[in-house]
């Protein structure tokens, strides 16, 4: 049985980059009549285990949506309770990065982040900086459209120091301004609890992803899920625009 189950996964397609899209950590907490809070600390356990099954899967690099530049319209509580579970989680990421030789990165404006959360970030990219195992990313602070603003403005800093002209811009250039720089495209984008929009998640990045959604909630979401996911990544025909399969 065991055997078999390998083998059903030996033939799954593994995508190399899964940016996930953390969703439904309040209404976890809410059929349970819990505070948000509660979701909140169940979701974050969550995103520890599903850094082990990505890994053990062969998926190479792991992205999640941890806190919007939208988020901060939350109530201040809310807010405080999402940046203090932030801080807890950082410190075990750097614990967990020394054990799973993890390589863990943040992208999104942390300059907007309370001082002591900024510098555990600082640490913990570079104490794992040379680490070989899963390239983990956490989303913090992002949106899509201010890391273009961002890109657009160092861009523009290049621009009057004289380092391009307007015809060297392209795709590949405007990539390399982006917090993205050092990564592929996510393969597959997956949003949880049913909802079905991308929340200003990666939204030049994921131009050719295949998106997935589930109505699990976050703190739900598991292996079995995780593999669901990659079975339906499996099925798809990633065509890129040409007439035929390039798979
Ligand atoms: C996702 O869960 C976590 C963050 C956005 C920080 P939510 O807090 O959005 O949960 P729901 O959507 O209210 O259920
Ligand atoms: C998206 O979830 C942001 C994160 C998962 C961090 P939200 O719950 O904030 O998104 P909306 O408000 O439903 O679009
Ligand atoms: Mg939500």
């Amino acid at each position: 049985m065991a055997k078999r189950k390998s083998e059903e996964l030996s033939e799954l397609k593994i995508p190399a980059h899964v940016a996930i899209i953390m969703d439904g950590n309040g209404r976890w907490a809410k059929k349970r009549l819990l505070p948000r809070s509660a979701g909140h600390s169940a979701g974050s356990r969550t995103v520890e285990q599903i850094c082990d099954d990505a890994w053990s899967l062969g998926i190479k690099y792991l992205t999640v949506y941890a806190f919007s530049t939208e988020n901060w319209k939350r109530s201040e509580s809310e807010v405080a309770t999402l940046m203090d579970l932030l801080r807890k989680y950082m410190k075990n990421c750097l614990e967990r990065s020394r054990k799973n030789n993890m390589r863990v990165r943040v992208i999104g404006d942390i300059t907007r982040l309370d001082d002591d959360l900024r510098e555990s970030i600082v640490t913990l990219t570079r104490e794992s900086a040379s680490n070989t195992g899963l390239c983990f990313t956490v989303a913090l602070n992002y949106g899509g459209r201010d890391e273009i603003v961002r890109a657009f403005r160092k861009m523009l800093a290049d621009y009057d120091s004289g380092r391009f002209v307007a015809d060297d811009i392209t795709e590949e250039m405007l990539s390399e301004y982006l917090d993205t720089y050092d990564m592929p495209d996510p393969d597959l984008v997956i949003r949880t609890s049913g909802e079905i929009r991308l929340s200003n998640f990666l939204p030049w990045q994921s131009a050719y992803s295949e998106l997935y959604f589930t109505d699990v909630l976050w703190p739900d979401f598991d292996k079995k899920e995780l593999i669901k996911a990659i079975e339906y990544y499996s099925g798809r025909d990633r065509r890129f625009g040409s007439e035929t399969s390039k798979n």
